[in-house]
C-alpha cells in the first residue's frame, strides 16, 4: 500500500498524473445503461459531413477547441431540464458489425457510468442534439457539440484501427468538449514535441492551444489521459518519437489506458456539474 500512497501524493502535488485509477461517480438515480441498445428502432436523420477531411485520420475536423477542455459553452451538451442530467443521445448506423457496435456501446457506457451527470441514451424521436457514429474516415470528429445532430466517424483503415475502447472512447470524448491532452497550453513542460517526425498533414493535431481556448480546469498535466496520444503517433520513421517525456519525468509511465483517467473524469464533470 505504501508506495502506492506516496506516489498518488507526488502526482496530486508536483506532477503529472500516471496510471490513475477511473472512479466512477455513479449517480443512482440514473437508469442504467443499456448495452443492448434495444431502444433504437429508427434512424435520426443523417447529418451532413461539414468540410470534406483534407486526410483520412484526422481526428479532429473543424474544430473549436476547449482540456484541453473547450471554454466555450455553446459546444456542451445542453442539460435536460426535466432530469437534470446533460442528454448524451446517440446513434448507432447499421454497417458496424455486431462486435464493433458492442464495442461502442461499451465506450457509450463507460460515458455514461463515470461521469455523473451526463446521461447516455439511444436517440429518440424529436431529439435536436445527438451523435451519429457512423463507419467511415478513419477515426474523426468535432470538439464539442454541434446543433443538429453530430458525426463521429470510426472505422478500421489503411491508418490502423480505430475500433478499440480506448480510440472510441477518445472519439466520444471529443463529442463531449475535449482536445488531446498534449495540447493543453502547459503540455511544453512535460513533452517535447518533434515536430521534425511527425507527417505534416497531422501536425496540427500537436498544436498548442492557448488558455483563452482550453482550460485545463486546474487539473495536472495527465500522462494516463484518455485524451493523449502515443509516444510515437503520426511518426514519419515510426521507429522514432513524435512526443518525448522530458527527462524531469522520465520516472514516470506513460500510457493511455482503455477507459478514463481519474483526472478524465474529474475535468468532465467539471464541464458538466
Ligand atoms: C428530458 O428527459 C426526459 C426524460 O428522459 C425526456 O422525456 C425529454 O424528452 C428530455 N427533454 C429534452 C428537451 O430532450
Ligand atoms: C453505410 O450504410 C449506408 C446505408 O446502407 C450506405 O449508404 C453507406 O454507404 C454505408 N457506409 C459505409 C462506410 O459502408
Amino acid at each position: 500500500m505504501l508506495p502506492i500512497i506516496v506516489l498518488s501524493l507526488v502526482v496530486v502535488c508536483f506532477g503529472p498524473t500516471v496510471g490513475a485509477v477511473p472512479v466512477g461517480s455513479l449517480d443512482l438515480n440514473k437508469e442504467p445503461f443499456d448495452l443492448e441498445a434495444r431502444a433504437i428502432e429508427m434512424a435520426p436523420p443523417a447529418p451532413q459531413w461539414v468540410g470534406a477531411p483534407q486526410y483520412p485520420g484526422d481526428d479532429t475536423i473543424g474544430v473549436q477547441v476547449e482540456r484541453s477542455g473547450l471554454i466555450d459553452t455553446a459546444k456542451r451538451w445542453p442539460k435536460n431540464a426535466t432530469t437534470g442530467w446533460y442528454d448524451f443521445n446517440y446513434y448507432i448506423t447499421p454497417n458496424f458489425t455486431a462486435a464493433e457496435k458492442s464495442l461502442i456501446l461499451v465506450a457509450l457506457n463507460i460515458i455514461h457510468r463515470d461521469i455523473a451527470k451526463v446521461a447516455v441514451r439511444p436517440w429518440v424521436s424529436g431529439k435536436k442534439e445527438y451523435v451519429y457514429i457512423r463507419k467511415g474516415l478513419a477515426g474523426s470528429g468535432y470538439v464539442g457539440m454541434q446543433k443538429g445532430g453530430q458525426i463521429v466517424n470510426l472505422e478500421v483503415s489503411h491508418l490502423g484501427t480505430c475500433m478499440t475502447k480506448h480510440t472510441v472512447l477518445h472519439e466520444l470524448t471529443h463529442a463531449l468538449g475535449f482536445h488531446h491532452e498534449h495540447t493543453r497550453p502547459d503540455r511544453d513542460s512535460y513533452l517535447e514535441i518533434v515536430q521534425a517526425n511527425i507527417k505534416p498533414a497531422y501536425l496540427h493535431n500537436f498544436q498548442k492551444y492557448s488558455s483563452q481556448t482550453v482550460t485545463t480546469a486546474g487539473t495536472a498535466y495527465d500522462f494516463a489521459s484518455v485524451m493523449g496520444y502515443g509516444l510515437y503517433s503520426f511518426a514519419i520513421n515510426p521507429a522514432q518519437q513524435t512526443m518525448k517525456i522530458l527527462p524531469k519525468w522520465s520516472h514516470l509511465t506513460y500510457g493511455w489506458g482503455a477507459e478514463y483517467s481519474r483526472t478524465d473524469i474529474t475535468e468532465i464533470n467539471l464541464m458538466y456539474p
